[in-house]
């Protein structure tokens, strides 16, 4: 996510900010920039790479006692100097910093653009920074009310302008911000980590209000002007604990913001009402993609587990041959690459060097090559045809959660925006995105009663070896759980196709061996009930996840870890998060590095 601060006092401001700075770095960002007002002035420095570049370029000796800075996590444009914030409107009248984004930021370019603005980078950003100096006849406060009133989309902005160079307007709509109250000096933050070191004095801005913050006065309204009382709060937290946000670990924060995240990945691109995806990323090769004959999914770890289920919602809302690939198996077996052959990369780094070779191997192959990648500008990203971002935010823990999530999010999304262009009928596919809208609201849901996966943790912590079951879309979900609790409790864990147990595995189970099985409702409940007998009969003790209201269940199964019900092709975006719990639960029992497991790296840029 990006980060924001602020500062209007009587300090100079360059150490403020770039010390701000360095306490948002946890947020993860791609590029940096501070930009200092003064009278008839605003002095800009920003740069692509980590904040070390601007502080070799600015001159902390600048004597301005007012100004903002920004750490960007890329959204809409690469990771590049010109797209770094802040962005500058009106010939460098105004200057703006920006973490969210600007959904119908198209339609506001063209706008300006028929008024003759010219525009310097491809960000959302910059059109918002333009329409504010669009709208500024002398008034900074009234131009961005007045800016803002036009926008869509979500935003923690801060404004600074070279005719009032000792004032600083803020606005929140998704984003939050918080305000240090100083000594003749106010510190404007994303979070409370920018603020601690000067003052424990703070106001939460609340969803859509405007701050008019000046050295010696605060004044907070809502969008419409109408003045806002709020208290003066007090920050409890320490400094670490605001960095993870009061969770012990950021992988623990990570599953907990898959609510919020998959939601940042929907915004803008499923229509519940018309039935619509909306996917910018595949405009243009819609129709090529519509004529593929088969498609590869190619990836590596977890993102391989969203690849498979991938194949499955493919083959089943497009009808097209779609088969999941190691990319580190796929790009050395001369693969077969034949006219109509799409090849999709999944990665949340987009920097993983076997999934990117793959994608090389198969665009030398004259296939066309898209892209699922969490970070934007990564290798990845820059090298595919085409593709689609999670939108997700960084992901810090290296055992990755949200980031999966969102892959699947995506490639459900994908699913259907093909599907249409196909046979997908319009009432199935408004069916499917309204299941898909409901899926923020059920993680919740799950993530409200984590009380039963710890309880089965403690109990089974110290067996050595489990063995995850699934079927059907939840089989690649019960390899994605076995993958989890090996890489950060170093539990040794099998996940299979719950069929297969019969063909060999069931010689493993032995009394009081762990077995999860993902048991929710579906086509294929009554199998997998049979499969929960044949753990149980040869001494196995069986977990399973269900579909709430599953009474009978509970009679068959040593623990029941209840999940909302939703369409079988979605239920691993649920399904996956008790077991994400289950493996961080026990990686905490078993006293491992959580978000730093041995011998891992978030990612793998070797062979
Ligand atoms: C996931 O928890 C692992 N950290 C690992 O399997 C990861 O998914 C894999 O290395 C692929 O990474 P990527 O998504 O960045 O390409």
């Amino acid at each position: 996510m990006c980060g924001i601060i602020g500062y209007v006092g009587k300090r100079p401001a360059v150490p403020i900010l770039v010390e701000g700075l360095r306490r948002l770095e946890y947020r993860g960002y791609d590029s940096a920039g501070v930009a200092l007002a003064s009278p008839g002035d605003i002095a800009i420095t920003k740069a692509a790479g980590r904040l070390s570049v601007i502080e070799q370029r600015v001159d902390f000796t600048q004597p301005q006692t007012q100004g903002i800075g920004h750490t960007r996590w890329a959204t809409h444009g690469a990771p590049t100097d010109i797209n770094a914030h802040p962005h500058v409107g009106g010939d460098g009248l105004i200057a703006l910093i920006h973490n969210g984004i600007v959904e119908n930021n198209r339609s506001l370019r063209t706008y300006l653009m028929q008024h003759e603005v010219q525009f310097e980078s491809e960000t959302d950003t910059e059109v918002l920074a333009q329409l504010i100096a669009h709208f500024y006849e002398g008034d900074l406060e009234k131009a961005v009310r007045k800016a803002l009133h036009e926008v869509s989309g979500t935003y923690g902005i801060a404004v600074v302008c070279a005719d009032e160079p000792d004032l600083i307007v803020a606005a929140r709509k998704g984003s939050p911000l918080i305000i240090g109250v100083g000594t003749d000096e106010h510190i404007l933050a994303s979070d409370a980590a920018a603020i601690l070191a000067h003052t424990t004095q703070v106001v939460y801005m609340g969803e859509g209000e405007v701050a008019v913050i000046r050295p010696d006065s605060l004044r907070l309204t809502t969008l419409d002007a109408i003045p806002v009382a709020k208290d003066i709060e007090k920050v409890e937290w320490t400094l670490d604990q605001i960095e993870l946000a009061g969770y012990d670990h950021f992988m623990l924060k990570e599953i907990h913001e898959q609510p919020e995240a998959i939601e940042n990945c929907l915004r803008g691109r499923i229509d519940v009402k018309e039935g619509k995806i909306h996917l910018g990323g595949l405009v243009d090769c819609a129709r090529e993609l519509a004529r593929a004959k088969r498609i590869v999914i190619t990836a590596c770890g977890t993102a391989w587990h969203a690849g498979l289920v991938g194949e499955y919602l493919f083959e089943e809302l497009v009808r097209v041959p779609t088969e999941t690939e190691y990319a580190s198996e796929f790009r050395y077996r001369n693969p077969i690459i034949d006219d109509g052959t799409v090849v999709l990369g999944v990665s949340q780094s987009g920097e993983t060097t076997d999934t990117h070779s793959a994608l090389v191997e198969a665009k030398q192959r004259g296939a066309m090559v898209l892209g699922i990648v969490n970070v934007v500008g990564s290798t990845i990203a820059r090298e595919v045809d085409a593709g689609v971002f999670l939108h997700v935010g960084p992901e810090i823990g290296v055992a990755s959660t949200k980031a999966f999530t969102g892959q699947l999010a995506v490639l459900a999304m994908m699913a259907c925006f093909l599907g249409r262009r196909k046979h997908l009928s319009p009432t199935a596919a408004a069916q499917f995105i309204s299941a898909l809208a409901k899926i923020p609201d059920q993680m919740r849901q799950v993530l409200d009663n984590t009380t039963a996966t710890r309880e089965v943790v403690k109990e089974y912590v110290d067996c050595d070896n489990w063995l995850y079951l699934g079927r059907g879309y939840n089989y690649p979900a019960a390899l994605e759980g076995a993958l989890k609790i090996k890489e950060v409790s170093y539990i040794h864990a099998e996940g299979l196709p719950a069929a297969e147990m019969k063909h060999g595995p069931i010689a493993l189970i032995t009394q009081g061996m762990p077995v999860v099985c993902i048991a929710t409702d579906g086509i294929q409940y009554d199998k997998i009930r049979n499969n929960i007998s044949e753990v149980r009969t040869r001494g196995g003790s069986v977990i399973a996840i269900a579909t709430e209201g599953n009474t009978e269940i509970k009679e068959m199964v040593e623990h029941v870890i209840y999940v909302p019900d939703t369409i079988e092709p979605l239920q691993p975006l649920i399904t996956s998060i008790p077991l994400q719990l289950i493996a961080y639960e026990a990686a905490v029992l078993r006293g491992c590095n959580v978000d730093k497991p041995r011998n891992l790296a978030k990612s793998v840029t070797v062979e």
